[in-house]
């Protein structure tokens, strides 16, 4: 019987490609070329399964064109890169990677928090451009970790490895807002409390951002919420593109409405708003929270686990939209 077609979107680990081919027949895209809609159409064709990575966007223009797409797994815990009502509706299964990038996660985004409080990035460009001639008592002072207090806005698996770091390990008091309100249990556990989102921003001496991107989070912070901050508070996102209004931010940084922000996704990426790259408050890093090797391996494998399951096996490990199994 010959082998089910599979398409890897972007470039990927060789033994990724390798454990795929021992049960598809695989199309790679090892150069790493960036596909049009149309072109990822035309590789698509008599695909039944398609190995993503979160920047392939799959529509119902996509699937309507692509009739033997049976599964898209990404690469990636978020999907907002697919239309998840027209893949149920097309009888096409979704799958993501959880779990096995949380903790990776949740330490990037303490750096990232730490690298912004502290200014490391800004101090480190002064020195490399041999600007440093002399001690200061006032040379880039930041604001403290330890003791203050931070403010979770999406309090997932991700969320709650960051409130674990800033309670248990830099003695902060961690305040959290989400959907649903976590156990008791688990609120303990993360020494943490819930509030309402406007209590949040205007007590938190840091903001991180950690809620999956959906149009009931576009903007969850803009203009007005960032009026609600302290001027002396900080704001991180590691969540998605698009929950920060990445203009209004960049103007807040401007006027020093807040003192400083860390962000490793943006509007519209890989483009990067035009006002973010003139400001100094900003760290700015290209989506990378959960680039170390381990996990980008442990990311790729459960994808690769999710189509074998799938195709191979008839059971996903991590489905998205698991009522298109239950059609079967
Ligand atoms: C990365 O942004 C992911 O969703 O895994």
């Amino acid at each position: 019987m010959s082998k089910p077609k599979v398409l890897v979107a972007r470039a990927i680990f060789p033994e990724t490609i390798d454990r795929l081919a021992q049960h598809f027949e695989v199309e790679s895209n090892q150069a790493d070329a960036v596909w049009s809609k149309a072109q990822l159409i035309d590789k698509l064709q008599g695909k039944a399964g398609v190995f993503t990575t979160g920047s392939e966007r799959i529509d119902a223009e996509v699937l309507d064109a692509c009739p033997d797409l049976k599964i898209c797994a990404n690469m990636a815990v978020g999907y907002n890169n697919f239309d998840t009502e027209a893949m149920t509706a097309h009888g096409v299964l979704g799958t993501n990677a959880p779990d096995v990038l949380t903790e990776t996660t949740a330490d990037f985004g303490f750096a990232l928090l730490m690298a912004t409080a502290r200014r490391i990035a800004e101090s480190e460009h002064f020195l490399r451009a041999g600007q440093w001639t002399k001690w200061a008592y006032d040379m880039f002072s930041g604001s403290d970790i330890h003791g203050s207090t931070l403010g979770i806005i999406g309090m997932g698996r991700i969320g709650q490895g960051i409130a674990k770091r800033g309670a248990h390990g830099f003695g902060m008091k961690v305040i959290y807002h989400n959907r649903s309100r976590l156990d008791a249990a688990l609120e303990a556990e993360c020494k943490a409390s819930y509030v309402g989102k406007e209590e949040l921003l205007k007590t938190a001496d840091h903001v991180v951002l950690v809620v999956p991107y959906t149009p009931a989070s576009h903007h969850t912070i803009g203009a007005a919420e960032l009026a609600l901050m302290k001027p002396t508070a900080t704001l991180v996102n590691i969540a998605r593109g698009g929950i920060v209004d990445d203009a209004a931010l960049a103007a807040a940084l401007k006027d020093k409405r807040i003192a400083a922000a860390g962000l490793d996704v943006f509007e519209g990426e890989p483009k990067v708003h035009p006002d973010l790259l003139t400001v100094p408050n900003v760290v700015l890093t290209p989506h990378i929270a959960s680039a170390t090797v381990p996990t980008r391996k442990a990311m790729a494998d459960l994808a690769v686990d999710n189509l074998v399951g799938y195709l191979v096996n008839g059971k996903p490990l991590t489905p998205v939209n698991p009522a298109v199994l239950a059609k079967h």
